[in-house]
């Protein structure tokens, strides 16, 4: 299915205006992790099916009121963006719905994607959570927020709830067992569980290494 005139132009407004919004963003929530979760939904979307139009506009806008970035309680950017570019009004809740079910919230917080486009951009997201991007990303926003990058007596804790998890200020490292090495079980598509294991393996690899020179044994 190709999209028709009207949904391009939305497509790339959006483009343009989210791409304006995080370039100067430096917690590895940038514009071009934007770019890599929504060319890889749309990669994840002709195997898995779904709309590719509402995967698209979600994945350009997954993290725009993302909790990690906003301060809570404000008013939804997404929204106001959709209304100011005149997205047709019953499509607004769908996509805000999707978004919604997008951000992880802790390893021990239940957090199901439903629809079908859901589980694409959910996927995209965690992919790029993970592997080399990952790591980068990871040291990237734990050096954003003054985090050490290791402590060896300060062990990694399941947050069972999603204040807890929003509140840690734990050594880097500590996230790969809090957040990124649970990732690979939480990929809702076969198509994305394939590209998981690849570089979960390789974050595995990573650990091994950095732990091998933490030492000096390697
Ligand atoms: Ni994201």
């Amino acid at each position: 299915m190709s999209l028709n005139v009207q949904e391009k132009r939305f497509i790339e407004s959006t483009e343009k205006y989210v791409h304006n919004y995080f370039e100067n963003e430096s917690s590895g929530h940038d514009w071009w992790h934007i770019y890599r979760v929504r060319n890889m939904a749309k990669r994840i979307a002709k195997t898995e099916g779904g709309d590719l139009f509402l995967v698209e506009m979600a994945a350009l806008l997954h993290d725009l009121d993302d909790w990690k970035l906003s301060d809570a309680g404000q008013d939804s950017k997404t929204e106001k963006w959709l209304n100011s570019i005149g997205f047709p009004k019953p499509k607004i809740p769908v996509i805000l719905e999707i978004i919604e079910q997008v951000s992880f919230k802790g390893a021990g917080v239940e957090n199901r994607a439903i629809s079908v486009e859901a589980k694409i951009v959910q996927d995209a997201d965690r992919l790029d959570a993970i592997g080399a991007i990952g790591i980068a990303r990871t040291f990237a926003y734990g050096g954003n927020k003054g985090r050490l990058i290791y402590h060896p007596d300060i062990k990694p804790e399941m947050h069972n709830s999603f204040d807890e998890y929003k509140k840690t200020t734990a050594p880097t490292i500590n996230h790969f067992y809090e957040k990124l090495l649970l990732l690979k079980e939480r990929i809702n598509t076969k198509s994305a569980k394939k590209i998981a294991e690849q570089r979960h393996r390789f974050m595995e690899t990573f650990l091994e290494q950095f732990y091998g020179e933490w030492e000096s044994e390697i």
